[in-house]
């Protein structure tokens, strides 16, 4: 565990050593939880953009997108029900003076006593080998079954708690932390405060005070843009059921607990589309979504084991189903991605506060009804993360240097090519600029010449630059460079004439797209 806190560590550093995120307002000492992306995080990000924008819009003919600003009307977040529920329940230390989200901290305890079975399997099964059956081993095992219980005890309590009649049961919520004598990690004390809830939404004036300004709210959700402009675009866009509206933007909340990098920031991106569909058919389209989103991130290649569904207990406000697709990520499986089956429950609640009928004409069945919907909601930056996590390594070679190097999948490296002059004299500058200038709108290109060559491959291969090319003296005879490969350093010769048929179908987003298919 120690270990993977440390690659973690040296994973933030490498972000803001070569460009990809920076704390913001950096000259300042940061702000907390919000970050900046640099010049290479931004053409990382951008490609995921690009990737699942593509996904969405290309390659559904029944998705459109749309662009929704951040300010909404004030009514929007009561009707969808976030001035009211979008709270956490908030518990302080009175020893550390640390905040913490009350349920976190008793979902931690759960995972203890997953990860305490967990590790009972893996032991039996090392010591069994083929002849080990999972299931018996469950229901017989001593500490399986304790801890077993545990889990299901802690497990009811907390569900009873988190869906009280009439919002969440707070006394119950600290009554749980009490008697599972959980510490807080920073004092080790059992000190606690009463459980109390905080609203996520961070508010604004709109206007002159003078006016009698309104007060607005920041969009803790870019999903909301979506619904209240359902009736426009399905109206313009003459959309029949089933369609679906995607869109990417900023989102905000104050979240009280900011941990992990750009895991939990306060200023994020999502990348939101929510599908219509005829009520009565949510739970096909919810498991056909959840299929669609999960393949989406098992297509970039990083090993179908780091991913897993976490389905909901604690059903949001809206939803009647919920999972979340989970990547393993330095600190365990977190989420990445929602996917939430929302009923009619924002549209209905938008009809009853504006006053608007918001309905679909159905022309086969000549009928009209308020659309189901089904959301996929993934973060930017999660996304971000959990794919810098994937690809970084350190490498011993086979001559005992090191490496760091980023395996980012090519079509989302922020740069595909990097051209390197052999020295900067006899005319080879001039060549790679060529190969560059010719190159460069068919890809991200970069021409570097200061410092040895390998010094250049290493600086390429810690940003994930899947090929490097240098022009040497025989490249000005024959117009041959050497290509070189970011994952296995194998170089060969080519002709600069070959150079776009080799990389361009690699590093593009159509050859990702094209294995969704
Ligand atoms: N519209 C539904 C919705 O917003 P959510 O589960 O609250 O659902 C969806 O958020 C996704 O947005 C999450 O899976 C996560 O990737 C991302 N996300 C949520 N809060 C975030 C935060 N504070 N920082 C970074 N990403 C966040």
């Amino acid at each position: 565990m120690a270990q993977q806190e440390d690659v973690f560590k040296k994973i933030v550093s490498h972000c803001k050593e070569y460009g990809f995120v920076f704390p913001s307002s950096d000259i300042y000492d940061g702000l907390a939880a919000v970050y900046d992306y640099g010049q290479n995080g931004v053409e990382l990000k951008n490609n995921i953009k690009q990737y699942w924008w593509q996904s969405m819009v290309l390659l559904h003919e029944n998705i459109v997108g749309i662009d929704a600003a951040i300010f909404m009307h004030p009514t929007t977040w009561k009707a969808s029900g976030h001035v009211d529920a979008f709270n956490d329940p908030l518990i302080d230390n009175r020893d550390s003076k640390k905040r913490y989200r009350a349920d976190v901290l008793i979902e931690d305890q759960m995972a203890k006593y997953e990860d305490k079975i967990q590790k009972e399997i893996e032991k039996a099964r090392k010591r069994f080998g083929d002849k080990f059956d999972e299931a018996q081993f469950r229901s017989t095992n001593e500490r399986v079954l304790e801890n077993q219980q545990k889990y299901d005890n802690l497990h009811h309590r907390y569900q009873e708690a988190m869906n009280a009649e009439g919002g969440i049961d707070l006394d119950a919520l600290k009554q749980i932390i009490l008697d599972e004598e959980i510490v807080c990690p920073i004092s080790g004390t059992r000190n606690w405060t009463d459980v109390r809830q905080f609203n996520l939404m961070f508010k604004t004036e709109m206007g002159s005070t003078a006016d009698g300004a309104s007060t607005i709210y920041l969009r803790p959700e870019t999903a909301q843009g979506i619904f209240v402009n359902y009736l426009n675009v399905q109206k313009t866009g003459r959309m029949k059921i089933p369609f679906g509206i995607a869109q990417i933007g900023k989102a905000f909340r104050n979240e009280i607990v900011a941990r992990q990098f750009i895991f939990r920031m306060r200023e994020f991106e999502q990348m939101e589309m929510q599908f219509f569909i005829q009520p009565g058919t949510e739970l096909d389209w919810f498991a056909k979504w959840k299929e669609t989103r999960m393949k989406w991130h098992q297509n970039l290649g990083f090993g179908a084991e780091n991913y897993r569904f976490h389905d909901h207990d604690k059903l949001a406000h809206y939803a009647n189903a919920a999972t979340d697709i989970e990547f393993h990520m330095p600190f365990g499986f977190k989420e990445v991605e929602g996917i939430h089956s929302r009923t009619d429950f924002d549209l209905s609640q938008h009809a009853k506060f504006s006053g608007k009928k918001i309905e679909y004409f159905d022309p086969e069945r000549n009928e009209s009804y308020t659309p189901y919907v089904i959301e996929t909601s993934i973060g930017v930056d999660r996304m971000f993360l959990s794919i810098m996590c994937h690809s970084y390594e350190e490498q011993v070679l086979p001559d005992g240097q090191t490496r760091t190097v980023l395996h980012l999948p090519a079509a989302l490296a922020p740069v595909k090519l990097a051209v390197f002059p052999l020295t900067k004299k006899d005319g080879m500058p001039e060549k790679a600029q060529e190969i560059i200038n010719d190159l460069r709108f068919h890809f991200n290109c970069k021409y570097e010449e200061k410092d040895q060559i390998g010094k250049r491959y290493r600086r390429m291969d810690a940003i994930g630059c899947p090929y490097c090319v240098t022009v040497d003296p025989q490249t000005l005879e024959d117009n041959t460079v050497t290509l070189r490969d970011r994952d296995t350093m194998e170089q060969r010769r080519v002709n600069i004439a070959d150079l776009r048929g080799i990389i361009e179908d690699k590093v593009s987003i159509t050859s990702l797209l094209k294995k969704l298919l």
